[in-house]
């Protein structure tokens, strides 16, 4: 009789343990245990995908191993190529993770379809083949190299792989995935395991680069790929407010790059298209100038992008003043409150303040905090901040302005679309031109000052 072992495992972030816990010692969340079954007996044969690893088992010099680094397949995409560190890296096991119907199947079958002179296999345990046909057509393309497979039993799948032999492999998702070597539901922790560790061995030892998509929730709850962070190479998490147009491609992890890579897309009727000047798109066109609007000059990864952020302040009917934000950090906004009331003497404590940032982005650069004053101030005193005014510093907690890194292409950036005027850190002075630029540079030590500077 074969022996099965079993084990608790947490839903949330993958803490294995023997026995059932109430509460999770790794990410402490509350009733997360759930037993899975890990080894049908099976275990001799662990992985289906078994073919000698190159290389595997034998001592190596360093320098005789091959770089792979010229062998990269690069995309139609440019922001996919960039967001990857420079194209699709052979062997790589990559992760697309995101929130469901955000667009993840989308983008993926758009770039398979796009790659023209390879032989891709999409692999669908959602889909439909007419469904992924209809989609394709609602794309308008096209292509002969591209093949589907809609299975989720990974031995089959692997079957299949050796007989089409595949030069690049999209899997949506792992989540529907399911070994026979483990025994638990699709879509478990020890599932979502088992079937990425056998996608790993199959990439590293094919050298042929796989796409994993799998979903996650806002608050994490369903086991999510986050258990899959450490074993695969590139993260990259698809996010953006379904509300609105714009998606992000952002690179969490990469082991062939940079994570301060990101790509911006938007989302059309026929498929997503990419973005390349997103400053354009995120600043609003208005005739007259309102009250309570700034424009941050922001860097979303290594791009400069100018972001409007919009404050309103009003009277707090209430006894406890409300602060709501969108797309930034409360705490970080109770913070700015906090160093206007004390060190400039406005009174937000009897305010209730809204503030939002455009475009339903969510933007985590400290250098917003000049724009985000500036608009709090704007609204405060019920007087507009004018149009071609732009913004880049970060606030500290005795209320000066502190620099920013990147500032030269900042600058640059919002000269190209002809603001007037930026106002940026004193401390970043050091190195600057300001000769170079159109566009006048404002610089303070102070919000005591910037409020002189701008009111
Ligand atoms: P999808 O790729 O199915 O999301 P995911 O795989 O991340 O769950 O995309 C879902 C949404 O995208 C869907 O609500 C409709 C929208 N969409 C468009 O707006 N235009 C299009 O051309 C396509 C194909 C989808
Ligand atoms: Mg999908």
């Amino acid at each position: 009789m074969s022996k099965i072992s079993k084990a608790f495992f947490c839903q949330n972030c993958g803490y294995e343990s023997t026995k059932w816990l109430g509460k999770c010692p790794s990410c402490e969340q509350w009733n997360t245990f759930v037993e899975e079954v890990i080894d049908t007996g099976k275990s001799a044969q662990q992985n289906s995908w078994r073919e000698p690893r190159k290389g595997s088992g034998h001592i190596i010099s360093l320098d005789d191993v091959e770089s792979g680094e010229q062998k990269r397949i690069l995309t139609r995409d440019a922001e996919l190529n960039r967001v990857l560190g420079g194209g699709i890296v052979p062997g790589s096991l990559v992760l697309v993770a995101g929130e469901p119907g955000i667009g993840k199947s989308t983008l993926f079958l758009q770039q398979a379809l796009q790659l023209q002179n390879i032989l891709i296999l999409y692999i669908s345990g959602e889909e439909s083949e007419q469904q992924i046909r209809m989609r394709a057509d609602r794309l308008k393309l096209r292509n002969e190299n591209f093949y589907l497979l809609t299975e989720t039993d990974t031995q089959v799948i692997f079957q299949e792989i050796k007989k089409l032999k595949p030069q690049l492999v999209i899997v949506d998702s792992i989540q529907t995935l399911q070994s026979r070597y483990v025994e638990s539901t699709p879509g478990s922790v020890s599932q979502i395991r088992a079937c990425t560790a056998e996608l790993q061995h199959f990439a590293k030892s094919t050298q042929t680069p796989v796409f994993i998509i799998g979903h996650i929730t806002k608050d994490g709850s369903i086991a999510g790929p986050k258990i899959l962070e450490h074993i695969v190479d590139t993260v990259l998490q698809f996010e953006g407010d379904q509300h609105y147009l714009y998606r992000i491609l952002r690179t969490i992890k990469n082991r062939f790059g940079s994570t301060s890579e990101l790509g911006i897309y938007e989302m059309t009727g026929d498929g997503l298209r990419q973005v390349s000047n997103p400053s354009e798109m995120l600043i609003s066109e208005k005739d007259e100038p309102l009250s309570g609007i700034a424009i941050a000059a922001s860097m979303e990864g290594m791009r400069p992008m100018l972001i409007e952020t919009q404050a309103l302040v009003t009277h707090s009917v209430y006894g406890t003043p409300q602060r709501t934000v969108n797309g930034f950090d409360l705490r970080r906004l109770q913070l700015l409150l906090a160093v206007l009331e004390k060190r400039g003497g406005f009174q937000f404590g009897v305010k209730d303040v809204f503030l939002n940032i455009a475009g339903g982005l969510r933007v985590e650069d400290p250098s917003i905090d000049l724009a985000i004053i500036s608009a709090l101030l704007s609204s405060y005193n019920d007087q507009p901040v004018p149009h071609h005014y732009c913004f880049a510093g970060e606030v500290g907690l005795s209320g000066e302005i502190r620099p920013v890194n990147r500032i030269e292409q900042r600058i640059a950036e919002a000269d190209k679309l002809g603001f007037e005027k930026i106002f940026i850190s004193r401390v970043n002075r050091k190195g600057l031109d300001p000769g170079k630029y159109k566009i006048e540079i404002v610089m303070s030590g102070r919000i005591d000052e910037l409020y002189r500077q701008l009111f």
